[in-house]
């Protein structure tokens, strides 16, 4: 189909000065061995951005934060604003990982704000969903799945929507080893893209990128990525390792 293929990482709260270094230079010295057609992001801590940023300037790695306030500046102690994580010199922001969601209380009204903030400051939204582990039992993936996606998405438009990428990652697979089946993912997230239908159109659904994500390693991703409407990964466990992260993007 042409779409986008993303290989992403989040490092969660993870690594300090010298294991950021360590790994970037890494993934630095065998990214070129991944597919020319791939790209490759990283989403390392807030207070490590900038170095990263740095670091990997001018070569096939992008950066993001993993999460961000919607407001420019002001009184909002602990938080990083959009204009900050984009002076860090990322381009990408991680909204409403299930962390933020289920550890932090992130709602869908929340999570919209920062997405329609991304676009106003000139950062790309990856917007992250994905249902817990009772609500899969129940058969209610779907449902959840579309909630976050028509919340999260209000007055985002369609221009807009053309830059935005969607992590499904169910949380009952986010650091359990339970990885979704192929199936499992490609089911989701080819009713994701009917979602994204309904809401815009079949163009813009066609464009955006619609990564899986929940223990995600270099033995299960081809499988994966082979689905149709699997455009890619975000992974995190097995991305704070080169070898396991490039062992993921050359799969
Ligand atoms: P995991 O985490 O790969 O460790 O399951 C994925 C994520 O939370 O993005």
């Amino acid at each position: 189909m042409g779409r986008r293929v993303i290989i992403s990482g989040n490092w969660k709260m993870n690594k300090e000065s010298a294991g950021a270094a360590e790994l970037v230079k890494g993934l630095l010295a065998d990214v070129k061995n991944m597919s020319a057609e791939r790209e490759m992001i990283i989403f390392p801590p807030a207070i490590y951005l900038k170095e990263v940023s740095e670091m990997t300037k001018g070569s096939k790695i992008k950066t993001g934060a993993q999460n961000m306030y919607f407001k420019a500046e002001g009184a909002f102690t602990g938080e990083n604003s959009p204009k900050m994580v984009k002076d860090a010199g990322a381009q990408y922001i991680l909204i409403g990982h299930s962390e933020r969601r289920h550890v932090f209380g992130e709602t869908d009204a929340l999570i919209n704000q920062k997405v329609k903030a991304a676009y106003e400051f000139g950062l790309l939204p990856m917007l992250c969903i994905g249902e817990l582990l009772e609500e899969f039992k129940a058969g209610k993936s779907k449902d959840v799945c579309k909630k976050q996606l028509v919340e999260g998405l209000k007055d985002v438009s369609a221009d807009q929507m053309k830059s935005m990428v969607i992590a499904y990652e169910p949380v009952w697979a986010i650091g359990t080893g339970e990885v979704a089946t192929p199936e499992i993912a490609e089911d989701i997230h080819k009713f994701c893209r009917e979602v994204l239908t309904d809401l815009y159109s079949a163009e813009i659904s066609s464009i955006v990128p619609i990564l899986y994500g929940g223990s995600v390693k270099a033995d299960n991703a081809a499988g994966l990525i082979a689905k149709e409407n699997v455009d890619g990964a975000l992974v995190g466990g097995a991305c704070l390792d080169a070898a396991s992260f490039m062992g993921i993007a050359k799969a």
